[in-house]
């Protein structure tokens, strides 16, 4: 892999609550309706105060792949961002060409937005099944991708919710630069 080293050393894995986070933005892993649900759009709804769901309200969704930013509200963050992942359909459905599109537009987004710290969640992993292993490389290999042409984004935070998914971002991350 060519010139990954300056990128990847912008990117940190950390294990736990991603609504603790002191970043300047946070990105959910939310449903098309961007209205709330369990896992991390649960944790962050709850969090954030029910400021969060009176602005997701006015948004009119959001489809798979995209993204949408709105106000942190109450979270330690300054903003959030909010992307659909794919739910896992066996791999045949586009599901990494979508989950990478979910890393992509959170970044350009923030970006947009003038932010340079940013934390994600494990998109799809959770009740929309993505396997760990092959999310793990679709979001260590996307993020440092993008990380070398957005100069403005100085620390990406992958934020683990159990050490396996930790220690798989690792594996990713060490192959990127070995
Ligand atoms: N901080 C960090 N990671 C977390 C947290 C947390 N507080 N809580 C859970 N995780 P999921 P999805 C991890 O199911 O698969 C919702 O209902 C979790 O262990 O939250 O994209 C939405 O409304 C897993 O590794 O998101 C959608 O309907 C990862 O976050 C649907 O779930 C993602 O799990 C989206 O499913």
């Amino acid at each position: 892999m060519d010139n990954y080293g300056a990128a990847v050393e912008r990117i940190e894995v950390v294990t736990g609550d991603i609504t603790k986070m002191t970043v300047d933005v946070i990105v959910n892993a939310a449903n098309n309706s961007l209205l709330g649900g369990g896992g991390v759009d649960g944790a962050i709804h709850r969090a954030a105060g029910h400021g969060l769901l009176t602005e997701c309200e006015g948004l009119g969704g959001c489809p798979t792949g995209q993204a949408k930013i709105t106000g942190a509200y109450e979270l330690p963050a300054k903003a959030v961002i909010h992307t659909v992942g794919p739910v896992w359909q066996g791999g045949d459905n586009r599901e990494a060409d979508l989950l990478a599109a979910c890393y992509r537009n959170s970044l350009q987004l923030a970006v947009d937005a003038g932010h340079s710290s940013i934390a994600f969640p494990a998109i799809s992993c959770g009740v929309y099944g993505y396997p760990q292993g092959p999310a793990s490389r679709v979001a260590v290999t996307t993020i440092a991708d993008e990380l070398r042409h957005l100069g403005q984004i100085s620390r990406v935070l992958l934020v683990a919710y159990d050490d396996s998914m930790a220690s798989l971002y690792r594996r990713e991350l060490a192959r990127l630069t070995h």
